[in-house]
């Protein structure tokens, strides 16, 4: 079969771009802070370093390699490697199929908080703000309940946008869309941490997110959080690097390149941490309370405590307008990476054009999305399947696929000679002790642990019913969806594919 030569990104700043961009997310600025300071603070970023070495920085390398070796995406390019391989991939479109569906949401959120900021209309109660006036959310979840335009418009503007830049393909559309996105994030971001270090009782902040409580080392939830953290804020594990990087050029370097995205992608984060804690701290020094007091977890940090300081600060609003516009920014950048696995891997498979694809199939999760959230309970149902996709897709996910491609199909020296072969770092022993040995047996023990934390008591108090509709139907949907599409007849892909096929822009490379 004929097929058309692949599209490449431009140079190699703009696939980093996209890579740091697909990174840097939601999960940066909205839950590293919160998730650092409930595991021990100062003492959280010595598990995080490690799980970023041994973990976050190899698997990285591994996803390149996979992409730009066989320049696919991961339901094409495991199948590839063997045929019943394919249905992890498709397991993966899946898992960010589903985060597509919720991220876009709380990005929606964000756009209407840069609205808000303009005259702090949450008032004196940013809780009930978000909860009552903003997503009227019943006390108990329910299902499909009443419509809350509020989230709606916002939403459909997010998906616009997305299915915008994501039509327009990977130079044209998402490389260009980054060359804008990343350095006005940093532009906005460096404006809120020198504002964020320059109020009274900064420091206060700092040290609560700095000073180590060593006795947390000891307990194994805080590795686990480690663990889960760097996997959801490098984009591992769901597909999107294999995706972005099989729109290279055969000649790529590809360890370098993975150094600097994983690396960047953590400084965001710690600086991130810094700013929030900054402000946190002023908050909680003008309530007269501790830092702990003002604390709150993922949403509650963004959609409460932040409200709360924009109303306490002098020129509070136009420090609203920069958090939140960052938060639009960085998750737009995210959105855009996660919904591409999803399109790109069925044009892999059915030979579909891009904008068939970005229509058909991107406009299906903007469907889904926008029928399932902007409801009453929409919070709870994004609440619960964001616990249970991170948890028993993403790391379950990545557990089976080392498994599979380290152990069973025993694919490390040759990923590794195709990485040595181009990049100017080599990879040794440690590469493959660290995907062999550490990162199995560290997410085998997430697993357990947090299996058993799940039979121990219901997650966040909803009622079994609630868990099994919204949260374990959703991550076991999405395994039982990844193998079902692996049995079906796609038109074309995998081994079909003319592999040796090179485009205009690889002739040039050579
Ligand atoms: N890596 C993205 C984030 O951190 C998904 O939000």
């Amino acid at each position: 079969m004929t097929v058309q030569p692949r599209e490449q990104w431009a140079t190699r700043a703009g696939f980093l771009l996209a890579a740091i961009g697909s990174a840097v997310g939601l999960g940066n600025i909205w839950r590293f802070p919160a998730i650092a300071y409930d595991n021990g603070g100062g003492a959280f970023l010595l598990p995080y370093l490690i799980a970023l070495l041994t973990a976050g920085i190899p698997l990285l390398i591994m996803e390149y390699i996979i992409g730009r070796k066989y320049r696919l995406s991961p339901p094409a390019a495991l199948r590839r490697m063997a045929r019943p391989a394919e249905a992890i991939g498709w397991w993966q479109v899946a898992i960010s199929f589903v985060i597509a569906t919720y991220y876009a949401v709380i990005i929606a959120w964000a756009v209407r908080y840069v609205g808000f900021s303009v005259g702090q209309q949450w008032g004196d109660d940013p809780e009930a703000f978000l909860f009552g006036d903003f997503l009227r959310a019943p006390d108990t979840p329910g299902f499909l309940d009443g419509f809350v335009p509020g989230v709606f418009w916002p939403l459909v503007v997010v998906w616009v946008v997305v299915l915008g830049v994501l039509a327009f393909g990977i130079r044209r559309g998402i490389e260009r869309a980054n060359k804008v996105f990343i350095p006005l994030l940093f532009v906005l971001f460096a404006a809120l941490v020198i504002r964020a270090l320059t109020l009274d009782g900064a420091a206060t902040g700092l040290d609560a997110l700095f000073t180590p409580d060593w006795s947390e080392l000891g307990n194994g939830s805080v590795w686990v959080a480690a663990y889960g953290q760097i996997f959801f804020s490098l984009s591992i594990g769901f597909g999107i690097m294999v995706t972005y990087a099989s729109y290279l050029g055969r000649r790529a370097d590809l360890t370098g390149s993975a150094m600097v995205a994983g690396f960047a992608n953590s400084s965001f984060e710690i600086l991130a941490g810094i700013g929030v804690f900054a402000t946190l701290g002023y908050l909680a020094t003008a309530s007269g309370v501790g830092v702990d007091e003002v604390v709150g977890a993922g949403i509650g940090l963004a959609f409460v405590a932040f409200p709360a300081v924009i109303s306490e600060m002098p020129f509070g609003g136009f420090f609203g307008i920069l958090f939140f516009s960052s938060l639009v920014i960085a998750g737009l950048s995210s959105l855009i990476s996660i919904v591409q696995v999803v399109v790109s891997a069925v044009q892999d498979r059915t030979g579909m054009r891009r904008r068939t694809a970005v229509l058909g199939v991107g406009g299906l999760v903007a469907l889904v999305s926008l029928v399932l959230f902007p409801t009453e309970s929409g919070i709870y149902l994004l609440d619960a399947s964001d616990h249970f996709i991170n948890q028993y897709g993403i790391a379950l996910a990545a557990l089976v696929g080392l498994i599979v491609i380290v152990w069973v199909l025993r694919q490390l020296p040759s990923l590794q000679a195709n990485a040595d072969a181009t990049s100017a770092v080599r990879l040794g022993h440690w590469w493959r002790i660290c995907l062999g040995v550490i990162t199995p047996v560290v997410l085998g023990w997430m697993m357990v642990d947090s299996l058993r934390t799940e039979f121990q008591e219901n997650y966040e108090g909803y009622s079994t019913g609630f868990l099994l509709s919204a949260g374990w139907s959703v991550a076991i949907g999405a395994l039982l969806v990844g193998v079902i599409l692996s049995f079906m007849p796609w038109p074309a892909g995998g081994e079909d594919i003319d592999l040796d096929m090179e485009s205009p822009a690889d002739r040039k490379e050579r």
